[in-house]
């Protein structure tokens, strides 16, 4: 698969970045997908420096290649993920950032030679962020499970694309080489992919919720946290049903208490992936997750998707 140069100076083989999601990116996982080719990307989410750097240790004896994390902003655990992650500049080729501006670190991740790569849900956004400086954006659209913005991914990335120079990865609802060609037909460098990794083998999602990806069909996911302006893609369970109730409740309030609602939903992910349990944990997941038959290792998704895309371009990209 040829690369665009953007990708070629990250060392990648194949441009399919594995979305640094919390709780389920780990060291472990993330070092699958670089061996394989792609860009393995542990997710920071809200854990602590230490537990960061125990990911980073991980994903650094299992791989050579190089790999990525995904730096939340809003963690109250940022400078010591940030520490964390320059300490490890030689492994660490990319950082990720979802919900906040990563402007203030901008220069540390320059000068350790780390590319910094936000994710955005509309135009504005990512003009924003190629006026901070960064390297290149992730275009996100709403298929995508977790946290979502507003617009899909086939009217956001064309639109990203024409509004920034610096490169675009899409991601939302690319599951195979059909989505990953598409994405290039739009504009984009490179894909990013979350629920298809969810199932990888090396993957520690529990497996009661790693058989509800498996199981769903096209319209087995809803969006939660609508109301409180907190969007989140799950699929439908005991849990999400509770909270659309709770929420809907409280919408029709005139004072809606949305920090009950928060307390409800926290930790929802951690207990989804660590325990399973339908009535406490949010099987976070998107819409691509009804073309999600089978448990595989993560070399076999990245070559099959890759291989797929590349099929289908006529060895163009
Ligand atoms: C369970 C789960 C957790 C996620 N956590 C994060 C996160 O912590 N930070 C982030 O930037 N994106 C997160 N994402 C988004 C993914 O990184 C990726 O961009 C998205 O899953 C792509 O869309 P797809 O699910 O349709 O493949 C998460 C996604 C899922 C499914």
């Amino acid at each position: 698969m040829q690369l665009s140069s953007f990708m070629q100076s990250l060392g990648l083989k194949y441009p399919l970045f594995q979305g640094g999601m919390a709780w389920v990116a780990d060291g472990k996982l993330a070092a699958a997908v670089s061996n394989a080719g792609g860009l393995g990307i542990i997710g920071g989410g809200n854990a602590p420096g230490e537990a960061v750097a125990a990911e980073i240790k991980t994903a650094s004896s299992l791989t050579d290649r190089p790999f990525g994390v995904n730096v939340m902003l809003l963690s109250p655990h940022v400078d010591e993920v940030v520490a964390e992650v320059l300490k490890a500049k030689d492994k660490i080729a990319v950082v990720t950032t979802g919900a906040g501006n990563p402007a203030k670190y901008l220069e540390q991740f320059r000068a350790a030679n780390i590319k910094v790569i936000p994710v955005v849900g509309s135009v504005a956004l990512a003009r924003m962020m190629e006026r901070s400086g960064v390297d290149a954006v992730i275009a996100e659209g709403m298929e995508s499970g977790g946290h979502i913005g507003r617009l899909t991914t086939m009217t956001l990335v064309p639109q990203v694309v024409d509004a920034v120079k610096i490169p675009v990865i899409a991601a939302g609802g690319i599951g195979d080489g059909r989505g990953m060609a598409a994405a290039f037909m739009l504009g984009a460098q490179g894909v990013q992919m979350g629920t298809r990794f969810l199932v990888a083998e090396e993957s520690k999602v529990h497996p009661t919720y790693k058989k509800a990806v498996l199981k769903a069909k096209d319209i087995d996911t809803m969006v939660t946290g609508d109301y409180a302006g907190h969007p989140s893609r799950v699929i439908k369970n005991p849990m999400a049903r509770e909270y659309i109730k709770f929420e809907k409740a409280e919408a029709a309030k005139d004072h809606p208490n949305y920090e009950a609602l928060a307390e409800l939903g926290n930790g929802s992910l951690r207990k989804a992936v660590l325990t399973g349990d339908p009535k406490k944990g949010a099987y976070m997941a998107g819409e691509i997750s009804g073309m999600i038959k089978k448990e595989q290792t993560a070399a076999e998704i990245v070559h099959e998707v890759c291989g797929q895309a590349e099929q289908l371009l006529g060895g163009g990209h």
